[in-house]
């Protein structure tokens, strides 16, 4: 039976890939992305696919009932994904009040509308943040919700709105926490695609503090078949944990990167810690549950990190606009010109 998946946050990095994969993968299905295009969002990571006749493109926001209904009309929807967020820490830190529309309302909204219409299935693309943070050991499900950030919290909301509409209503949803992803198409805003876009211009890597913090890295790939494995298989009302097993610190991720680009580790400015109090010291991730289900990572971390550094190296047309762009200039002075000054 062929299905109709609807792909809220399609333009964005992981949305993005997600659109590529299913594709790829289903012939039979078609997918629709729906995405606000915020400075997150682009339409050149959908450009492999645009001509597809399965592949349509809805522009709009997740958190305006009208755009989602009208859609939800127009369309047999079988499967609703949510990948829309406002998905930055430092952003969030910078407004900890916008970003509640999309993770928060707009979970909501397109809660309701997978009420009214009727799916088979309501994915909402969560993170290992809403955890918070973690010294040792990993987290499994059923460990509470603790986030401390905006974002994080936010996501946390998000969730809990789609745990009522299950409990309230039967809504079938079922939710994904994946781990830091990394591979082609991020925004170059986070770690890696920023310090790679920067380390090619020969500019400076501002390490948070020590650099001693530890993010579990998953390749986007692999954090696309989590999902898709989440989506096909998971049971109704259950969250699963995605997370790649490859635990490192900044500091040796920042390392790799530069020997891969065979630029000098004189490049890495340490520098104070613009996140304070809310920057989170280490998240791991158990996902004994998602691999009961068959799933595993696929990718090697080190090769996958030399695929994703690569594919900036050849991809300058796509991340150029985005690093001159006067939006992304604005956002990177006045959050590291006050540790970076004159060497912006
Ligand atoms: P991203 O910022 O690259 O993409 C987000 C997309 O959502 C953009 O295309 C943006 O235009 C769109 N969007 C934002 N607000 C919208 C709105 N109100 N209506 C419609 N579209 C809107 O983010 P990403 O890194 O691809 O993350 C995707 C999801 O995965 C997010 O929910 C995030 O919380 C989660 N996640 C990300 C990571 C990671 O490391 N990047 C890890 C775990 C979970
Ligand atoms: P990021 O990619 O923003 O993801 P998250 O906050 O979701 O983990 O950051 C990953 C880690 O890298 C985090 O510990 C903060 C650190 N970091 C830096 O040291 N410098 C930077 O310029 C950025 C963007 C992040």
């Amino acid at each position: 039976m062929s299905r109709t998946l609807l792909v809220a946050g399609g333009a964005g990095f992981i949305g993005a890939n997600f659109v590529h994969y299913w594709l790829e993968n289903h012939p039979e299905d078609r997918v629709l992305a729906l995405d606000a295009l915020t400075y997150a969002g682009n339409p050149a990571n959908l450009l492999p696919v645009w001509n597809d006749p399965r592949f349509r493109f809805y522009p709009g926001r997740i958190e305006d009932p009208t755009v989602v209904n009208g859609i939800f009309r127009v369309e047999k929807i079988t499967h609703l994904l949510n990948f829309a967020a406002e998905s930055h820490n430092d952003r969030s830190l910078l407004d900890p009040v916008s970003l509640i529309n999309t993770n928060v309302t707009g979970v909501a909204v397109l809660l309701e509308a997978a009420r009214q219409h009727g799916v088979e299935r309501f994915l909402h693309v969560s993170t290992d943040e809403v955890y918070g943070e973690i010294g040792a050991g990993a987290f499994r499900e059923s460990d509470p919700l603790e986030p401390r950030t905006p974002y994080s919290a936010g996501k946390a909301g998000g969730e809990m709105m789609a745990r009522a509409h299950r409990i309230a209503y039967q809504t079938p949803v079922v939710i994904t926490r994946g781990s830091n992803t990394f591979g082609p198409y991020q925004y170059p805003e986070k770690l890696l695609p920023f310090f790679i876009t920067r380390a090619l211009q020969n500019r400076k890597l501002p390490l948070y503090g020590s650099g001693q913090q530890v993010r579990d890295w998953i390749f986007v790939r692999d954090h696309c078949t989590g999902i898709a494995t989440a989506l096909e298989r998971g049971a109704t009302g259950e969250a699963y944990n995605v997370g790649g097993g490859n635990e490192r610190t900044n500091l040796e991720v920042t390392r790799r990167l530069l020997a891969i680009l065979q630029k000098p580790e004189t490049l890495i400015q340490p520098i104070g810690d613009p996140r304070g109090e809310a920057h989170d010291r280490r998240y791991a991730l158990d996902s004994a549950k998602l691999h009961a289900l068959g799933w595993k990572p696929a990718h090697d971390f080190d090769a996958a990190l030399e695929r994703t550094v690569r594919w900036y190296v050849e991809h300058e047309s796509w991340w150029r606009p985005i690093v001159e762009s006067e939006g992304y200039r604005a956002f990177v002075a006045r959050y590291y010109g006050p540790y970076l000054g004159e060497e912006l």
